[in-house]
């Protein structure tokens, strides 16, 4: 990251990684959470077990799965290198294959050969180190990235407790509904300042629905930590859980076999009811329930 919207990167190990890296508005470039390991050098061994990983094998077993995530590791020690990538459940597999193809572009350049990296665009988080990170009862190495723009509206209370009730959903739903773990949402209500907001919620694959469940969870109290509660969108990637939300709508609805949950909080402007309701999206959730694995 770089330019006015640039913040300072820090890194712990820890228990979760955690950046706070505001976001630039169109920018092509990944969010980036780098180690503070040593850097390995261009050519070398660590390197090209690194990219033939990524490249190699993962990135074809990640798009052509349905779970649309991968990782494994390659190479002898001390050269070891790992990965895992995790692309955003409702891209197609061509776009999977393509956010990889740029995170094997991006990998040496965003963190100068850090042996710890971890990168998120759009549609997919990466990471690589030379240690294994694999952890489905953590989430070590989390970007967080908020936008550097506020609501418009004076009701940051209200925008509040719609943006929280439409995540816990959200969350709810991906873990105890949804066959892949992954669960788009969407609230409308009257405020022209926040008339929708879109949320998503996804879990890697390699989580049960209970370590789903408290990854989620740890994300929706680190959210509350995080950022300010006027913000216009942000998000929190992980390699075992992501969370996001937005004003504008970024999943891919054309997608049918995604759950989507559809709040409508406030009546219809023809109504009079001004209670709270939660009403699962129609079609959708009544005509194509995901199978559900018992917890
Ligand atoms: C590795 O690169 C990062 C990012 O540029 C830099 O901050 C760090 O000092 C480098 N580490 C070593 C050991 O050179
Ligand atoms: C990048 O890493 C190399 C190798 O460790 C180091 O010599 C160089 O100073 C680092 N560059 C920056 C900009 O941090
Ligand atoms: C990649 O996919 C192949 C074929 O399904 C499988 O044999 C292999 O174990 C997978 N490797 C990884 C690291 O996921
Ligand atoms: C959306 O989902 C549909 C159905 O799976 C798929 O054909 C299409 O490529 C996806 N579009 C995008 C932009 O990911
Ligand atoms: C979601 O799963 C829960 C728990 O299994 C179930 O009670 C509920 O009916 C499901 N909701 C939908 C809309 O499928
Ligand atoms: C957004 O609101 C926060 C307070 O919640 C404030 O610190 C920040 O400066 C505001 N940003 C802009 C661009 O107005």
């Amino acid at each position: 990251m770089s330019g006015a919207y640039s913040s300072s990167m820090t890194i712990i190990h820890a228990l979760l990684l955690l950046a706070l890296i505001p976001l630039a508005a169109g920018a092509a470039s990944p969010l980036s959470l780098c180690g503070s390991r040593s850097n390995y050098s261009a050519g070398s061994t660590y390197e090209a077990n690194l990219l033939d990983l990524l490249l190699g094998t993962l990135r074809p077993n990640a798009s052509s799965s349905p779970s649309l995530f991968a990782k494994g590791s390659l190479g002898a020690a001390p050269d070891t290198a790992w990965a895992l990538i995790l692309c955003r459940g409702d891209v197609s597999a061509d776009e999977c294959y393509g956010c990889v193809t740029s995170a094997g572009e991006d990998a040496a350049t965003a963190c100068n050969r850090s042996r710890d990296v971890a990168l998120c665009y759009d549609k997919c988080y990466v990471r690589l180190a030379d240690h294994n990170f694999f952890d489905p009862n953590g989430n070590s190495g989390v970007i967080s990235s908020m936008s550097g723009l506020n609501i418009t509206s004076s009701d940051v209370e209200g925008y509040d407790r719609a943006l929280t009730g439409l995540l816990s959903e959200t969350v709810r739903y991906a873990v105890d509904n949804s066959s892949r773990m992954f669960t788009t949402g969407e609230w409308k209500g009257r405020d022209p300042g926040f008339p929708w907001i879109y949320s998503a919620a996804q879990c890697a694959a390699d989580l049960s629905r209970p370590q789903c469940r408290n990854c989620l969870q740890g994300l929706m109290g680190k959210w509350r930590t995080m950022f300010v509660r006027n913000m216009w969108g942000a998000r929190l990637a992980g390699p075992s859980c992501t969370l996001r939300s937005e004003l504008f709508p970024f999943r891919n609805n054309t997608d049918p076999i995604y759950p989507s949950y559809r709040f409508f909080a406030e009546a219809e402007p023809a109504a009079t009811a001004t209670t709270t309701t939660v009403t699962a999206k129609s079609g959708q959730l009544a005509t194509k329930p995901e199978s559900t694995v018992p917890l």
